[in-house]
């Protein structure tokens, strides 16, 4: 049984297709080619290859670690897959849900009784506290507040990102949770990706000597963009965050963790230049599906959620049988954001965006966010006094300028059970998490909610920025 076929006969739909889907999943499919691929190959001369191992993504514990599930979407449903794998190490006893089928597919997955499955996060705070920590994984605009109560009730949280939807709010969410002393575990489930990992601990180990520049690009995907910032739940910056937030804080993390220190000025441009009304084609409707130039478009929401079954995560009850499904997906795109056509929405999220960083040493970084490509997979390129790194996410090489010796980072994430998602980062996040809240120790998390703050408040600065047209400083 492949464990996509595991996940499956235990109900687990939405993670299984969130994991099908997501651009993790596909770089994952991508990253194992690739390595299996790179671990026939002889390597040229002068050129190593580095192996650090994969860990197991068990996290061992006395007794296992019990969560409540607060948005059983699809980022809840891959966290509480986790305890379905190792159950020994999470139970999941408790959600809230107000969509019927994914609460009660939840509760039936794992179990939970039934008076501790609910309509609205805040109900769950009416009952003394029944667990040891609650996984926020609401949308954008209800992560404050459950987070917020859930800190004095004296649960831990493992919060998905973005923190808040403001400055502001982050840091109330850093103060409760040092006044309340809990946990919290942002998902900036790159950081426990082990090509990151890797990346970190060689520029730890001084491999290309000091970090002057760094430079990084996030390529969205089109269709991606035309899905979540253009259709989808993250079309509206003002509803959820600007994109720097709701894509790339991320990828501000993961700067903020290469170059290890405090960021101080920030400048942006960036705007919606192309998913707008004046780009429409002559033809376009309202629908895809009464468009007559859909067959010429590469956005068409027929072509993308019918045709190649892309993002079906979102659609919940979808049969199984073919005929039946399409069925669903043409009803669904009649009646939903989805269907929309992506010249006519109301969205203002930035489909380019440019972002320099300068840290406390004067080292820099420049981001780019970008919607319109046909490839995805962050991009990194690091230069140090010593040597460079040119990375794809699914391998690195680095360069020494003495010897010009090279060396390949490409190790095969596909041979260990629990490294679908985010490269492995998923459950990467969910080990150490369950590991911190069982020794009652944040170190466990690669992240404390000091640094992730930080981060998140590189971006608020990088939209100030942006709007201003003038240099931020932190
Ligand atoms: N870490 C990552 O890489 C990553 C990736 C994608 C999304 N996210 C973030 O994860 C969060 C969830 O995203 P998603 O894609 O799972 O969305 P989703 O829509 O699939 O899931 C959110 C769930 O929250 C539920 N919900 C809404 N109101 C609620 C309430 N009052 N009480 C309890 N539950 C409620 C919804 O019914 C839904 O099932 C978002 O903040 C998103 O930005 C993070």
């Amino acid at each position: 049984m492949t464990r996509k076929e595991f996940l499956q006969t235990l109900g687990v739909s939405a993670a299984v297709l969130a994991m099908e889907s997501m651009p993790g999943a596909s770089l994952v499919e991508a990253a194992t080619q690739q390595m299996v691929e790179g671990e026939n190959k002889p390597l040229p001369k002068n050129t190593e290859r580095l192996r650090f191992g994969l860990p197991d993504q068990e996290a061992k514990v006395m007794k296992p670690v019990t969560a409540i599930v607060i948005g059983a979407g699809s980022r809840g449903s891959v966290y509480a897959a986790y305890s379905a794998q190792y159950p020994d190490s999470l139970r999941i006893v408790g959600v809230a849900d107000p969509n019927p089928v994914r609460r009660k597919q939840m509760a039936k997955t794992y179990h939970i009784d039934d008076n501790h499955c609910f309509n609205d996060w805040a109900d769950v705070f009416r009952y003394p506290k029944f667990a040891d920590a609650v996984i926020i994984a609401t949308p954008d605009n209800l992560h404050y507040a459950p987070c917020m109560k859930a800190l004095a009730f004296g649960y831990d949280v493992l919060l998905e990102k973005p923190i808040a939807q403001t400055a502001r709010e982050c840091t109330d969410i850093l103060h409760q949770a040092r006044k309340y002393g809990r946990i919290v575990g942002v998902c900036h489930v790159l950081r426990y990706a082990p090509y990151f990992r890797a990346l970190k601990r060689v520029l730890t180990e001084g491999r290309v000597g000091d970090v002057i520049s760094v430079q990084h690009l996030e390529p969205v995907r089109f269709h991606h963009m035309a899905h979540s910032y253009v259709r989808g739940n993250w079309h509206s910056s003002k509803q959820t965050t600007p994109i720097i937030l709701a894509k790339a804080c991320h990828d501000l993390d993961i700067i903020r963790w290469l170059l290890d220190k405090p960021c101080k000025r920030v400048s942006a441009f960036g705007s919606l230049s192309f998913f707008t009304r004046k780009n429409e084609p002559d033809g376009a409707a309202d629908r895809c599906l009464d468009c007559v130039v859909e067959a010429k478009c590469p956005f068409s929401a027929k072509k993308i959620y019918i045709d190649r079954h892309k993002y079906l995560y979102v659609f919940d009850s979808l049969p199984k049988d073919q005929m039946a499904k399409d069925a669903k997906l043409t009803e669904y795109l009649r009646t939903t954001d989805y269907g929309r056509c992506v010249f006519r929405c109301d969205n203002d999220q930035c489909d380019h965006y440019v972002c320099n960083l300068e840290f406390e040493d004067k080292s820099t970084a420049s981001l780019q966010v970008e919607a319109l490509t046909s490839y995805g997979g962050r991009k990194t390129r690091i230069m140090g006094t010593k040597g460079d790194i040119v990375g794809d996410m699914k391998s690195f090489t680095l360069t020494e300028f003495l010897t010009g010796k090279k060396y390949i980072w490409d190790e095969d994430i596909s041979k260990l059970p629990g490294y679908e998602g985010h490269a492995g980062g998923d459950w990467g996040i969910m080990k150490d998490f369950v590991l911190a809240v069982a020794n009652q120790d944040e170190k466990y998390l690669s992240s404390s909610i000091d640094v992730s703050v930080e981060s998140h408040l590189m971006g608020f600065k990088a939209e100030q920025a942006r709007l201003k047209q003038k240099i931020a400083r932190l």
